[in-house]
């Protein structure tokens, strides 16, 4: 018997997993950490604090017997600047959520700048993405800008930091990497032009990696422990899915909901829509490519409406519904924190359309569930015209626990859904993977219940194409009510 710990660091909790040879998982350690806001848009998180946790998750790893190898999966695109030195950060975790740096994109929009930056990094010009973040640090921080000029400075999404205070070794993941919009898709590594671009020093950034192998030891308790596998939290997930073929997908229902799709990426442009990820990189392996699109907000939008008052517990939401929302003319469009795929908008604002003397909270709180799942069909198409899913389309996080959902998405959909009831599913493809990074079978069996959409959906593909409609509405040149009303 042998047991892998993965640690997942996500955007609101961390959790360490350990993943015995037996296939049997358990949870060793799980802690929520503060969110910021410093002020309107932005998002961070305290690097120590972080920093902090993840060792605890490594002194609870060291607890188990047979420990064989440890994997780490972070929050993507959230990033920071730290003293090559002494490891201490000097900035804040700016979180993908941030939109700080949205006048900074619009410029570079202006400039022309989107096209070179989509065909090199295969991202979009948006605000999630790290890349302006980064340059922000460096044009705003005065500290960051001293650390440069002596040499001392290294920046990079939060694995970059953890890894080279963990191992020692200032290195990221392909996967990470391909989510700043500074690394160019073909070659695998920072792009001079990207780094130019958006005012980040090529001289700080880590070495870029693959996802799997051998990563560096890491201390856990009074063991010394290879970091076998470090990836994106999202393509741990679409691992953890067994997606493996081009056409296979999954869709993660968190904070936001992220939509990954395993492509074959051969150079060539993508729609303007969905973008080009990595999906993994096994060492000595090619990478395997993904197109990813989400939705900013989704649980976020049902726990913005918890603390709004329109229900008090989530086992309120186990509603049997007779009618849609949509179908009394309610929409909910969710863009809490502007639209990404197929908009990309960070300025775009939510809505509900279509609200009555008659409209009760709980039609209120129905039509947030059916705008986010409208929004994800729409993603989900948007994927579809650049890769078509022929594989199983599997579904996993908080959201999906409430039936009503997932069935409305299967409808609107008219697709057959793979539900998975493992809530761990993340740490879980990480720890496969690194597992197999040590020629270990992780002898995980996934447990997926199918879900077939209902019969008779004319009318929803109608009410569909009604919130899509409300959806652009709030996007591009008219995305301010204001404009809306005006017209
Ligand atoms: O792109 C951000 C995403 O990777 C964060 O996922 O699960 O930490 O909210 P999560």
């Amino acid at each position: 018997m042998t047991t892998i710990v993965a640690i997942d660091q996500g955007t609101t909790s961390t959790r360490a997993i350990a993943l015995g040879s037996d296939g049997q998982s358990r949870l060793l350690l799980s802690r929520e950490h503060q969110q910021f806001y410093p002020k309107p848009g932005w998002v961070e998180h305290d690097p120590r604090e972080l920093m902090a946790i993840l060792e605890d998750c490594c002194a609870a790893a060291g607890e188990c017997v047979d420990l064989a190898a440890l994997g780490l999966d972070n929050q993507g695109e959230s990033c920071l600047a730290w003293d090559a030195r002494t490891g201490e950060a000097v900035t804040p975790v700016i979180v993908w959520q941030d939109a700080r740096t949205e006048p900074a994109i619009e410029a570079l929009k202006l400039q022309g700048a989107e096209a070179m930056v989509r065909q090199k990094s295969g991202l979009p010009l948006d605000a999630y993405f790290s890349a302006s973040k980064l340059g922000w640090m460096l044009a705003e921080l005065p500290q960051v800008r001293r650390l440069h000029k002596h040499g001392h400075l290294r920046m990079g999404t939060t694995d970059a930091f953890f890894r080279d205070r963990l191992t020692g070794r200032f290195e990221t993941d392909v996967t990470t990497a391909s989510r700043t919009a500074l690394m160019n898709l073909e070659t695998l590594n920072w792009d001079p032009e990207l780094c130019r671009l958006f005012g980040v020093p090529l001289d700080a950034l880590p070495v870029i990696g693959p996802s799997s192998g051998d990563l560096g030891l890491i201390r856990c308790g009074a063991k010394q422990v290879t970091l076998t596998a470090s990836l994106v939290d999202q393509q741990a997930s679409l691992y953890g899915h067994g997606c493996r073929r081009p056409g296979d997908l999954k869709m993660t229902f968190g904070t936001g909901a992220f939509l990954l799709g395993i492509n074959r990426f051969d150079g060539s442009q993508l729609s303007n829509e969905a973008t080009q990820t990595v999906g993994w990189q096994k060492s000595g392996e090619p990478p395997v490519f993904a197109l990813e699109g989400g939705v900013y907000s989704a649980a976020s939008a049902l726990n913005w409406c918890r603390g709004l008052g329109l229900f008090k517990d989530f086992s309120e939401l186990a509603v049997t519904y007779t009618s849609s929302a949509a179908s009394k003319g309610l929409v909910f469009v969710p863009a809490l924190s502007g639209l990404a795929c197929p908009h990309w908008d960070r300025s775009a604002r939510g809505s509900w359309m279509g609200l009555s003397l008659h409209t009760t909270a709980t039609d209120m709180v129905q039509a947030v569930l059916e705008g986010v799942a409208f929004r994800t069909a729409e993603v989900f198409l948007a994927l579809e015209r650049n890769q078509p899913v022929t594989g199983k389309i599997s579904l996993d996080g908080r959201m999906t626990e409430n039936a009503f959902f997932v069935q409305f998405l299967s409808n609107v959909l008219q697709r057959e859904l793979s539900l998975s009831s493992e809530p761990e599913l993340t740490a879980i493809g990480t720890a496969t993977l690194a597992a197999e990074a040590t020629g270990i079978d992780s002898g995980y069996v996934a447990r997926q219940q199918v879900i077939t959409p209902g019969e008779s959906c004319a009318s929803l593909q109608e009410l569909f194409t009604a919130a899509r409609t409300a959806t652009a509405a709030f996007a591009g040149s008219a995305r301010k009510p204001t404009s809306i009303i005006s017209k």
